[in-house]
């Protein structure tokens, strides 16, 4: 089941040089699937590390981008604009443009020490600065590890400025059999914080009965 979210409002997806990209590759689909609209910022640095890491060119221009991740996520209709990674002047590097929200996933710890201290070189800095002094959601994904005192210090400065810091970190509770069933549950509980219910996901619903011959001692 796919049934998106009661705004209208776009969704900023920004994706960072962080190794994650899957995630943000199926973030991507299920919100093209479920008709939400898109605003997609990719830094200079996530281009480099999807190429580094499999292989694939991501065109730098936004219309060729656009085409590219329509075709990717198998979604000819989807309502996507994409944004060159330097754009300043782009629709949503002002306040005034109203979005939903914003997600960074994966979020490198460059771009997390670039937002926690203020400087906005790129397009991806610029939103994140927007977003946070509009007061919109904005949910953040680091992917590191581990993480130095400098990387804490600048998530609590950004989780003080009213970011939500949702680390991509896996569970085991819903009983995931492949990759995919991991992705899926990452994604999509890191969309509930944005408000989408986008996909099916095996939720926790409490400890598995078990035979009373297993039961150890009650733990209190
Ligand atoms: C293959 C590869 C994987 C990387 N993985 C990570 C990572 O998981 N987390 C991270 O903070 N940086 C990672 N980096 C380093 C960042 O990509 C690098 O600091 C880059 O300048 C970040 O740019 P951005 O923050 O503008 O996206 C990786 C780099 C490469 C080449």
């Amino acid at each position: 089941m796919v049934s998106g979210s009661t705004s209208t409002l776009p969704l900023v997806l920004a994706i960072s040089g962080a190794s994650a990209l899957p995630l943000a590759e199926r973030a991507l689909q299920l919100l093209l699937q479920a008709g939400e609209t898109v605003e997609l910022v990719i830094s200079r640095g996530a281009i480099g590390v999807w190429q580094a890491e499999i292989g694939l060119r991501v065109p730098l221009e936004p219309e060729a981008q656009e085409r590219f991740w329509l075709e990717r996520t198998g979604c000819p209709d989807g309502r996507l604009r994409c944004h060159r990674w330097n754009d300043q002047a782009a629709t949503i590097a002002s306040g005034s443009y109203r979005t939903r929200g914003m997600l960074i996933l994966p979020c490198s710890m460059g771009t997390v020490g670039r937002i926690a201290s203020g400087v906005a070189l790129d397009l991806v800095e610029r939103v994140a600065d927007v977003h946070l002094k509009e007061a919109r959601p904005l949910v953040i994904c680091p992917r590191e590890t581990r993480w130095n005192l400098v990387h804490l210090r600048n998530l609590t400065a950004l989780a003080e400025a009213g970011a939500r810091i949702a680390p991509p970190v896996p569970a085991w509770y819903h009983q995931p059999r492949r990759i995919e069933d991991m992705v899926d549950f990452l994604v999509i509980r890191v969309l509930d914080l944005l408000g989408y219910e986008l996909g099916e996901l095996r939720r926790w619903q409490g400890p598995l009965p078990r035979p009373d011959s297993e039961a150890g001692p009650t733990l209190c």
